[in-house]
């Protein structure tokens, strides 16, 4: 019986057929402590669940006699036509989980020819990321007392390429990851903030995330300061983190270009409600006057699927694309996204819709729904 657990792990390192199979594979090839970072949420964990639970009370109401011989997953973000709804969302510290860090995940992103949205707290620097490929990157931004510091990361960013920012706007604070608390979790190099945070934060000392998260985003950023955002970058601003119809109509009303509906991959506020199951307000709220992105949760094509029946324009990936990288590093990553691909493909063919375009809100039931 041993044996057979142990052939039965080597056949699914050599090929995971989905990307709960990443997952585990990124378990075994990581030292305990940086696989509980990427995998852990907030507190209880309740959100976490919820974020990939919720995806299964939704179902689908599939057409069929729907001529599917060919299917297009093409789609158009912000002008940049990609080859799929599916984006690399920003997750920190890629290089715990491949020495090539987010210049792999970059090159895996331009093959797969979607966009990479690189992580505030990467690290590899924004020169690296851009030198490293023609992918389409977008810049996540956080805030920090110091305004000056993001103003030279935008800078940066434009100079070498970047397409848009993203201002991840859910993380006053850190939320309260038990994991990292027990296993007392290291601080790696903020590589884009060498020389721009205190010596104290911005040495590899191994100081705790919380100390580092407090000097990196201010607690009193506000919608106000949006303006100020604008006035410095000519590029268009995505806001991140957006879960009610109120701070949508606001975003709106702000001048963002788009909205990421997203509660951080769970990592923040514990029991803040699964990201698919308030899309739909959102979206009712925004009434198409922005495109709206949503990321939390996402592991099957059906997934993505849900995602753009009830109205998103897009969905991020953000773990399975660390445990790609984790288990076979820049090929892991195109294997996570190709294979989240094949499987929206098949669902588009399963559900009569040849097309994006053809996706509507009638092709799916939500648990509110009666039948
Ligand atoms: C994140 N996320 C995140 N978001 C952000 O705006 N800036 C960041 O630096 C990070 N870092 C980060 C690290 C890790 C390890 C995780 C898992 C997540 C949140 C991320 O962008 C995204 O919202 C979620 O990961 C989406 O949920 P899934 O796909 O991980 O379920």
């Amino acid at each position: 019986k041993l044996i057979n657990v142990h052939v039965c792990r080597f056949q699914m390192a050599a090929e995971p057929v989905n990307l709960n199979e990443f997952q585990e594979l990124a378990r075994l090839a990581l030292p305990k402590m940086y696989y509980d970072f990427y995998a852990g949420g907030a507190e209880d964990e309740h959100t976490l669940k919820e974020n990939v639970e919720a995806f299964h009370r939704i179902t689908f109401r599939p057409r069929i006699l729907v001529d599917v011989s060919r299917i297009d997953l093409s789609t158009t973000i912000l002008d940049y036509k990609i080859s799929a709804p599916i984006i690399i969302a920003p997750t920190a510290w890629h290089k715990l989980a491949n020495p090539e860090g987010e210049v792999a995940t970059a090159r895996a992103a331009a093959s797969c020819n979607t966009i990479m949205v690189l992580s505030f707290t990467s690290s590899s620097s924004i020169e690296d990321v851009a030198a490293s490929c023609n992918a389409v990157c977008f810049y996540q931004l956080y805030v920090s007392k110091k305004r000056d510091i993001a103003a030279t990361l935008v800078q940066r960013a434009e100079r070498n390429g970047f397409k848009a920012l993203v201002l991840t706007a859910d993380t006053p604070r850190l939320g309260r990851r038990e994991a990292d608390i027990k296993n007392k979790m290291i601080k790696p190099q903020l590589k884009n903030l060498e020389g721009l945070l205190s010596t104290k934060v911005s040495s590899d000392t191994g100081l705790n995330l919380e100390a580092d998260a407090r000097e990196a985003m201010d607690a009193s950023l506000s919608w106000k300061d949006l303006e100020w955002l604008r006035s410095i970058t000519n590029l268009p601003i995505l806001i991140k983190g957006i879960l009610t119809r109120e701070d949508a109509i606001k975003a709106v009303e702000v001048g963002v270009a788009g909205i990421i509906v997203s509660n951080h991959g769970a990592r923040q506020l514990d029991y803040s409600p699964a990201t698919i199951s308030v899309l739909e307000e959102v979206v009712h709220a925004v009434k198409g006057r922005v495109p709206i992105l949503m990321d939390g949760g996402v592991r099957r094509g059906t997934d993505v699927f849900k995602a753009l029946a009830l109205g998103a324009q897009a969905v991020l990936i953000g773990r399975p694309v660390v445990y790609g990288l984790a288990a076979k590093g820049e090929y892991g990553v195109r294997c996570v996204i190709e294979m989240l691909k094949d499987e929206f493909e098949l669902t588009m063919a399963l559900t009569g819709c040849p097309s994006v375009k053809h996706i509507t809100r009638n092709h799916v039931r939500t648990e509110h729904e009666r039948i």
